[in-house]
């Protein structure tokens, strides 16, 4: 990890971002599946921090009064042993110099034995991982196998990772992060510290694999996306419009997606995705486009997601402008390489985990109603037993032992969505419900009653969105599952990945137990 001066715009000067081997997104690690690598993350970053930070937050667990930027990496949607899993305390700082409670290691191990899928790293210390992000430190991890090559989906030149993130810049070109809740709310409140944490963040400007504003030009043939939310707060809404530049007006409908591929990797079939494909902080879709029918247009990636966005509840107090504009594509004139991918009917074998073999069920609350010490809006995570939530390090309270399945339902009991996320697993959703009509103490889990889950839900998901007053029902395998996932035991961590509310104080461990039988 190194700052560097990159180029994000012909029109902007060089903006200081934080990258993984010097450069912002960091590069690209394509691994295979049943080779295992070793990384060894190191921090060569300057002794003070890009962006302001806030000391107050988790002030008991980090030492703010030592020097040096800390950091450390998780791979994100990695089946990894808890000791290489980039636990938020098991940071470093510049030449390993400072190390936090829970750092083990140097040298991570990825088994990569888990299906082929779109990964991808980024940091994840304690209390600054929002600042370590947004300063540009993530990347994508590939893993890939031979099946997924069999399947002939567009490769190469053909297949384009994007990461897509929000930003917001100064005249000079440098980042702009906000440092008091006043920048974000127009107003100020003396009792907060300055700098301090802000409740949510939303940049003015699309940044796409390190470019703002960028304009891709394809030929009229399919293409493969491997799509990432990497912003901080922002919830994206997609869908291809016709676009023309000489106005800047949006005509009718582009390409549509066909959804190959979610999180956890690869879904049983092609699904094409008829309206919008939505991503939570943290998601990824696996998408083929196919722009044949498009030679000599320009279309937009447009996003129609409102900044303090609430699902599908349809209340949208929007006081922050959204961000429509993603992305520019130029579709070339037709040329040789027109044709069309045919997608084969089936990708991959998703078995469904069993219902029938859930060994618990355990409630968790999400929650916005709580203050911290300056009065400052604070989100916690919760138990049947806790509801209005716990702070990071409270005692363990979820332990499933190795080879249980359960059932986790996140209830939102607070006013926003939030995309929710499990370390180590993939998930897959049950459906979701009002949140009236399920009470752990009183209700059994009816499945029936669900709503079923979105198309772009289906499949195994790491990163799942619970819209306000709703529960989400997931069911989780800890353990190996039908030969794929392989056997780690350990701490980890689940949290909401927006990244100001994981940092405040949206973030809990979970322990996978020794199997005792
Ligand atoms: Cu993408 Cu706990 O993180
Ligand atoms: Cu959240």
């Amino acid at each position: 990890m190194r700052e560097v001066e990159q180029k994000l715009h012909r029109d902007l000067p060089s903006t200081t971002v934080w990258g993984y081997d010097g450069q912002f997104p960091g590069p690209t690690i394509e691994a295979e599946q049943g080779e295992p690598i070793y990384v060894r993350w190191t921090n060569d970053l300057p002794n003070k921090h890009l962006l302001p930070e806030d000391t107050t937050i988790h002030s008991d667990l980090i030492p703010y009064d030592t020097p040096g930027v800390r950091t450390v990496t998780h791979l994100h949607g990695g089946n990894v042993e808890s000791e290489s899993d980039g636990h938020a305390q098991a940071w470093f700082t510049r030449d390993f110099q400072e190390t936090g409670l829970e750092f083990e290691k140097k040298d991570y191990y990825y088994v990569n034995d888990q299906p082929p899928a779109t990964l991808w790293y980024h940091d994840h210390s304690l209390g600054i991982t929002r600042l370590n992000v947004y300063a540009g430190l993530a990347g994508f991890y590939l893993l890939r196998n031979d099946h997924e090559r069999s399947l002939d989906l567009p490769e190469g030149e053909y297949e384009i990772p994007l990461v897509l993130q929000d930003r917001s810049f100064e005249e000079d070109g440098s980042l702009f992060y906000p440092t008091a809740i006043s920048d974000e709310k127009g107003g100020s409140d003396e009792s907060y510290p300055d700098p301090s944490i802000v409740p949510q963040f939303y940049g003015d400007t699309s940044v796409v694999n390190g470019k703002a504003w960028p304009q891709l030009s394809v030929e009229p043939r399919s293409y493969r996306f491997r799509l990432l939310n990497g912003s901080n707060s922002r919830y994206y809404s997609l869908k291809f419009r016709r676009y023309d530049e000489s106005s800047g007006e949006t005509g009718g409908d582009g390409p549509s997606f066909v959804q190959i591929g979610n999180d956890g990797g690869l879904l049983s079939t092609p699904v094409e995705i008829s309206d919008r494909l939505e991503l939570g902080v943290g998601q990824r879709a696996d998408v083929v486009v196919d722009f044949s029918e498009y030679a000599g247009e320009t279309l937009l990636l447009h996003n129609n997601a409102p900044a303090q966005y609430r699902g599908r509840t349809g209340l949208e107090d929007d006081d922050i402008v959204s961000l429509p504009e993603i992305m520019l594509v130029d579709v070339n004139e037709p040329g040789d390489s027109q044709d069309a991918t045919e997608l084969p009917d089936e990708l991959t074998r998703v078995p469904d985990i069993p219902v029938n073999s859930v060994d618990n069920e355990r409630y968790l609350t999400l929650n916005g109603g709580t203050a911290d010490d300056y009065g400052r809006l604070l989100h916690l995570l919760g138990t049947a037993d806790e509801r209005d939530g716990l702070k990071i390090d409270a005692p363990m309270t979820e332990e499933p032992a190795l080879g249980d399945t359960e059932i986790w339902s996140f209830a939102n009991r607070s006013g926003m969505s939030h995309p929710m996320h499990l370390h180590l697993v993939h998930f897959q959703m049950l459906g979701r419900q009002p949140i009236g009509d399920y009470d752990p103490d009183e209700d059994e889990i009816d499945l029936e009653a669900l709503e079923a889950p979105e198309p772009y839900e289906r499949g195994w998901n790491d990163v799942i969105t619970v819209d306000p007053g709703e529960i989400v029902h997931v069911i989780v395998h800890f353990g190996r599952h039908d030969g794929l996932f392989n056997d780690q035991t350990g701490t980890y961590m689940w949290h909401c990945h927006m990244l100001e509310h994981e940092d405040h104080d949206m973030m809990r461990p979970f322990t996978v137990l020794p199997n005792s039988d």
